[in-house]
């Protein structure tokens, strides 16, 4: 009998780096308005999908030990979501190779959940487009959108509303990944108390930035980048204030807390300068590990796909 019978499914996801993070007000929703540039970066999750009698998650990688794989994870509420929107049951096994630093400011999460979409919608040939995508995405969580979308984009709303921004040209960045993670609502909720407490100054505009962006001249963008969570993210994580040092006195042109932290991201010149920048950075004992990346990018999307018939 001839039948199609679905080969696992693999999707890579970028991790972002926001570029500009520039957070409003708390809304009545307990999330803040965001403007936010997010950049994709070349540090990636794979995720693999196939056919199974059960909804199961299986982590690989140096962060797996301290990842639920129950419902709790991401990944398994997209699959539960998909398969709910499709109507039929989620009974796929779910594995997924980590790159991303978890609770690391990075996205990870997300990643997992934008790869988990666009690996189940090919296995299970349902055929929704981008846009669908995101709408279920966004569900899941504000930076499941980027996840999926890549490259640069402008993000509004709490995040999960998108444009995509000109950039010309490849950025090459050094990641410092610290020992711990930071919870995301947490440093949210530090911030809320820092402007409770005082008046900690706020980013201007993304206006000077995604021209820099345009122009593709990394030290035109290094001065521009910003993150209004940083205060909090330091007030919660002092040490990497040294981090942030570090990078620079290692040649870095500048240096950020990437989103919610804990990992600090190094803008560098070019790629043999992000190389130099890493080497000095993994001896000088001010964070966990050391990865290379470069920006931007795509969004998830399937890197193997077989159909047998
Ligand atoms: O959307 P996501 O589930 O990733 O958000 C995690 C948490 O981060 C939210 O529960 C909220 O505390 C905080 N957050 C926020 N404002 C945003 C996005 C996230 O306060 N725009």
């Amino acid at each position: 009998m001839l039948s199609v019978v679905p080969r696992p499914v693999v999707v890579r996801a970028p991790s972002k780096v926001n570029l500009h993070l520039g957070v409003g007000d708390l809304r009545d929703d307990g999330f803040h308005e965001l403007t936010s540039v997010f950049q994709a970066l070349s540090l990636s999750d794979d995720v693999r999908v196939a056919d199974a009698d059960s909804l199961s998650v299986e982590i690989n990688g140096e962060d797996a030990r301290v990842v639920p794989t129950d419902r709790r994870n991401l990944v398994w509420q997209a699959a539960e979501l998909l398969a709910e929107r499709a109507g039929r049951r989620a009974d796929v096994a779910i594995s997924i190779d980590k790159g991303i630093p978890v609770a690391g400011g990075m996205a990870g999460g997300s990643a997992d959940a934008a790869a988990t979409l666009v690996a189940l919608d090919a296995l299970w040939q349902l055929g929704l487009d981008r846009a669908e995508l995101a709408e279920l995405g966004a569900v899941l969580g504000s930076d499941v959108p980027f996840s999926l979308h890549g490259a640069t984009a402008l993000g509004t709303g709490r995040g999960e509303q998108l444009l995509p921004v000109l950039s010309r040209n490849t950025f090459h960045w050094v990641l410092a990944l610290a020992k711990g993670g930071l919870s995301t609502p947490t440093v949210f909720r530090e911030l809320d108390r820092l402007r409770a407490e005082g008046n900690p100054p706020r980013l201007g505009g993304a206006e000077a930035l995604m021209h820099a962006l345009a122009s593709g001249d990394a030290a035109t963008l290094a001065p521009l980048l910003g993150n209004d969570l940083q205060p909090a993210a330091l007030s919660l994580a002092p040490g990497l204030r040294r981090t942030l040092r570090a990078g620079t006195t290692a040649g870095a042109l500048a240096g950020i807390v990437s989103g919610s932290g804990p990992t600090c991201a190094f803008l560098c010149a070019d790629a043999e300068a992000a190389v130099a920048v890493g080497a000095e950075l993994a001896g000088a004992g001010v964070c966990r590990t050391v990865r290379i990346a470069h920006g931007p990018v795509p969004g998830a999307r399937v890197i193997t796909h077989e159909t047998e018939h």
